[in-house]
């Protein structure tokens, strides 16, 4: 398939630039993973930049510029689906506790002080005033600012506009497309790989939010935000809050029947859930700014990804390939920022326009020195020198539970003739994951004792796992065991375990229904689980469904070193998996691993192979190579398989007598 623009990415940046170049008269296209699983449903939608406190200077300019154009965009998308974007300029009150540093202010007899910026203005309320504009407040607030020109959308409901809009004007939409890898060469991108071929366009643009350094070493990381909203109760005759409360640390927004509260601001990568913690601080906040709250039903929980980058702004414009322009890092205001990030975004692409404003959010601002070292070798491969192999490993590397791993190798501990050689053949495979048998360490098998010491695990993530149990009740206990070990080795924050369920000790096959009883409760326990089975198709999408992190597939048992007997199974696991597939166990030579990674696994996990050769180091490097040129191989695609030679040397051209 051949588009004018590809865009990767179906949030609002994403949609937005979409809608404004086809209606500025280009083909464009839009690939998205999951249209729900975006930030752009989780926010909560506040159009706020005097209330978020955004510094002076480009980002405040950019924030006050796309709010000013926020009554004319909502309401052409209104007209093009004749459906409502919830945009109210609400304004915002941003009360102000006494500790906080009210009690400088709070004497004050002003009621309205002056406004700090005719365009933007921001007035100080005193106690009294600010308890006659809203009532309810807690009685400790003792004055507040006041943003009139603030104001909110109903950013579900834009999401939903904004893709209605987009198939209405005639964009491409095509929802459940995972970009793998962009395919460059030289300076020009000639394709994105996808879990449905590659996809070919003249231009792309990078719109892919938190999870855009998945596809380009872009420092652009996960800032997760937990949410919550409770409905309006019908003994409140009407909406007791007109505008925005915006606290500190918390924020309550009135919609039309409920009120969002939010939101956690957590580093903690790609980790799903609500947590206790996450809700029990927003209600407590809630509660004390607007104690009436506390009587409301809850509704619903939610959280989402906020793209971060590092000085917490978006990242947009030019990019080291021609033909790719990045529009991502929208961190905490991408709501607010969609219309004017899609004007400009669409004059740079179609007019080569770039607005100064542009300069400021270049991703060139975070180049470091170019690398003297082989970027395809290490794991520094740098985004800003400008020097780029076609592909490489380095710009897609594995994401597991969220977090990232350059290294598509794991390796184990079990089996080394010394603790030596262990050590050694690590190093040499380049691995950041390590397996450890909890039960051999808690009975110090042979090469298990001084495990802790042997290896450096403030750089090896360690991957605890239940091997030698029978049950999923054994796997369940011992899992439990090893995220004691890790916090031990001082990984407080690993919840990783590899889930091995094995009865039958002859040919070490795993128990399919004990190992899915106790993913589901690993799950429940907050563990991130990475299941050891048969290269089952249907078991393991049923794993991944319960929650676990990835599947691993044996590629025949453990141990045997009979390489993969097991390819058009883990080939449908991989065509299925929405989750990094590990092919697991069997592997006995660098070919057997470089072909497995060729088929599309994400990693391989290899011990044996490595432990059991005569010189487990060396092997341990060849494992290395061989799993990073299976993954370019894979990358770059291999050439069509034909029936009858086809020569080398083209044959037209030649010179005949
Ligand atoms: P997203 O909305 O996350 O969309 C990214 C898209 O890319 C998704 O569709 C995803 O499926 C797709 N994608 C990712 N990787 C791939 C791939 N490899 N292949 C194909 N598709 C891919 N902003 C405000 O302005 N106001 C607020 O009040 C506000 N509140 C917030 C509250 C919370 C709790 C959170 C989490 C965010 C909040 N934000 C707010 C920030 C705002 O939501 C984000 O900045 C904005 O949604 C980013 O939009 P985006 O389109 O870049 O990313
Ligand atoms: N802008 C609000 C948030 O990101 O939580």
């Amino acid at each position: 398939m051949t588009s004018e623009i590809v865009i990767i990415g179906g949030g609002v940046i994403g949609l937005a630039i979409a809608i404004e170049l086809k209606l500025r008269g280009t083909g464009v296209t839009v690939l998205c993973r999951h249209f729900q699983a975006a930030a752009s449903h989780a926010a909560a939608g506040m159009l706020a930049p005097d209330a978020e406190n955004i510094p002076h200077g480009a980002m405040r300019s950019l924030c006050w510029r796309s709010r000013a154009l926020y009554p004319d965009w909502t309401r052409k998308l209104e007209e093009l689906t004749g459906l409502n974007t919830g945009y109210r300029p609400c304004g915002i009150l941003a009360p102000v506790f006494e500790e906080a540093g009210g009690q400088r202010v709070g004497g004050e007899k002003l009621i309205l002080s002056s406004p700090s910026s005719p365009s933007s203005p921001a007035y100080w309320l005193n106690k009294e005033a600010i308890h006659q504009y809203q009532p309810g407040l807690a009685a400790e607030v003792v004055g507040g600012w006041w943003y009139p020109e603030d104001a909110q959308v109903d950013n579900k409901a834009l999401a939903h506009v904004l893709w209605t809009a987009a198939e209405s004007v005639g964009v491409e939409l095509k929802d459940g497309i995972i970009v793998e890898a962009f395919l460059q060469q030289q300076e020009q991108v000639v394709g994105v790989q996808t879990n449905a071929g590659i996809i070919r366009a003249a231009h792309y643009v990078l719109a892919s939010g938190a999870w855009s350094n998945e596809l380009l070493p872009l420092p652009v990381v996960p800032r997760k935000g937990q949410m919550l909203s409770v409905r309006i109760p019908e003994f409140v005759p009407e909406l007791p809050l007109k505008r925005i409360l915006f606290g500190q640390d918390i924020y309550i927004v009135p919609r039309r029947d409920r009120l969002i509260i939010g939101a956690t601001s957590e580093d903690v990568g790609f980790i799903p859930d609500n947590t206790p913690e996450g809700i029990q601080k927003l209600l407590q906040a809630a509660i004390r700014l607007y104690p009436q709250l506390k009587h409301y039903p809850i509704q619903e929980f939610w959280w989402g990804f906020r793209p971060a980058t590092p000085d917490e702004l978006p990242i947009l414009g030019t990019s080291y390939c021609q033909n790719l322009t990045l529009a991502t890092g929208h961190y905490r205001n991408g709501i607010l920022l969609a219309p004017v990030t899609a004007a400009l975004i669409a004059d740079l692409i179609l007019s080569q326009k770039s607005d100064p404003l542009l300069a400021d959010f270049h991703y060139s601002r975070f180049q470091s020195k170019p690398s003297t070292s082989t970027p395809m070798l290490t794991h520094s491969a740098n985004f800003s020198n400008g020097h780029h192999p076609a592909i490489s490993p380095q710009h897609s590397p594995l994401i597991i539970a969220g977090k990232t791993f350059q290294s598509r190798l794991m390796t184990g501990t079990g089996k080394y003739r010394s603790i030596e050689e262990m050590q050694q053949s690590i190093a040499a495979s380049d691995c950041q994951i390590v397996t450890v048998a909890v039960r051999r360490v808690q009975t110090k098998a042979p090469g298990h004792e001084g495990l802790a010491e042997a290896l450096d695990w403030t750089k090896i993530w360690m991957l605890p796992n239940t091997a030698g149990c029978q049950t999923a009740e054994e796997a369940i206990r011992v899992a439990r065991l090893g995220r004691e070990m890790a916090k031990l080795l001082g990984q407080e924050d690993n919840n990783f375990v590899k889930l091995e369920v094995i009865p039958d000790l002859k040919y070490l096959l795993p128990d399919p229904i004990g190992t899915l009883q106790a993913a589901e409760q690993l799950v429940k326990e907050g563990f991130a689980v990475l299941p050891y089975i048969n290269a089952d198709p249907i078991l393991a999408k049923r794993l991944e469904e319960v929650g676990c992190v990835t599947v691993m597939p044996l590629a025949s048992p453990i141990g045997s070193g009979q390489g993969l007997k097991t390819t058009a199974n883990i080939q449908i696991i991989i065509e299925n998996a929405g989750v990094p597939v590990v092919v697991d166990a069997g592997i006995g030579s660098p070919s057997e691993a470089a072909q497995a990674m060729e088929l599309g696994a994400d990693a391989l996990l290899i011990n044996s192979a490595i432990a059991l050769s005569p010189n487990p180091a060396a092997m341990a490097r060849a494992m290395n190579l061989a799993t990073v040129a299976g993954r370019l191989a894979y990358l770059a695609g291999r050439m069509p398989i034909k029936d009858y030679a086809s020569p080398s040397s083209p044959l037209t051209g030649t010179i005949t007598s």
